[in-house]
């Protein structure tokens, strides 16, 4: 007996990395799993894997940043395996470039794949859902660039907007029983080898990608199922809760704040517990101004 036994379950972009070690673990666990990549030849091979493994799977290679794709990607997984109870939205690219030099197309083709591609594989799936009354599990997957990464305008913002779908369809979604969180995956792949911080390559320890995939094989479990609205940080040797934003300390003022008693007050109050910013979320660095070059 699996966890996950009886369950139809898709993870988009499984061909390799992080991706590829969720569906063995799904399988792995009992569930049924619709590998999807848009290159053929690698989601065919981790297909194999699992049915070595002594699993069930079969091959889709849509493009989920197509609506068609999409479609039939969820329609595959209701057909072949009795329906659709887990989405894991894992496929993703990069083209980095640093903000002002970054065209329309590096915006919108890293956009139109994680933004685009995790928006309608989970509408098609929880249309589903509601539609079989059988609830679900949808993980999506962001990443700590959504803290701000030089050089990521398109990846960041393209994980800000998935964590913020991410909250917003655990609300909307809870009345049908199903349930949607989000892990910030690690581990080293194709694309991890681009990876940068503040702008510099750098040298990361090796990370078995694959290491992410029980958590996720979990949080799909009815063992989990009081989980929704929530973001972990996984892969490696832990598990993290990564909070969520919220407003902190206030400044009162009877009345409301005039322009005049901001330039009285806001330096000695909130001027003085500014947030760090960025991944690295080194103490906030600039106390002294932010200032053009040479002045
Ligand atoms: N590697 C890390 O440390 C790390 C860190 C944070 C977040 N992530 C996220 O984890 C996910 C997986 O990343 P990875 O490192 O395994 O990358 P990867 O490049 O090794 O794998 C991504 C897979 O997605 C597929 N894909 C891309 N566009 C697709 C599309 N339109 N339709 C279907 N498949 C498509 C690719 O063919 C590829 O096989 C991504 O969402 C990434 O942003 C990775």
């Amino acid at each position: 007996m699996g966890i996950l036994d009886g369950k139809g379950a898709i993870v988009t972009g499984a061909g390799r990395g992080i991706g590829r070690g969720h569906a063995l673990h799904l399988a792995a666990n009992g569930a049924s799993v619709v590998v999807n990549d848009v290159d053929r030849g690698e989601a065919k091979g981790v297909v194999a894997e699992i049915a070595k493994n002594g699993g069930r799977a079969s091959l889709n290679a849509s493009d989920i940043s197509d609506r068609e794709g999409a479609r039939a990607l969820v329609a595959q997984c209701a057909d072949e395996f009795g329906g659709v109870h887990i989405l894991v939205n894992n496929a993703g690219n990069v083209k980095d470039r640093s903000f002002l030099k970054m065209s329309d197309d590096e915006f919108g083709d890293v956009l139109r794949v994680h933004v685009f591609g995790t928006f309608m594989c989970s509408q098609e799936a929880a249309l589903r859902m509601k539609e079989q009354g059988s609830g679900g599990s949808i993980v999506n997957t962001v990443s700590a660039a959504h803290f701000g990464n030089f050089g990521q305008t398109n990846y960041a913002g393209s994980k800000g907007a998935i964590a913020s779908m991410t909250y917003t369809w655990a609300v909307e979604l809870a009345r049908y029983g199903i349930r949607v969180n989000a892990i910030s995956p690690s581990g080293t792949t194709r694309m991890s080898a681009s990876a940068k911080i503040g702008g510099k390559v750098v040298d990361l320890p090796f990370l078995d990608p694959a290491r992410n995939g029980a958590f996720v094989a979990f949080l799909c479990s009815d063992d989990a199922d009081y989980v929704t609205g929530q973001i972990f940080g996984t892969g490696g040797e832990r598990v993290t809760i990564l909070e969520q934003p919220r407003y902190g300390t206030s400044m009162l003022k009877p009345g409301g704040w005039e322009v005049e008693d901001l330039q009285e007050h806001f330096k000695n109050h909130l001027g003085k517990q500014l947030e760090p910013v960025g991944l690295m979320k080194t103490p906030y660095p600039f106390y002294d101004g932010v200032k053009p070059p040479g002045a």
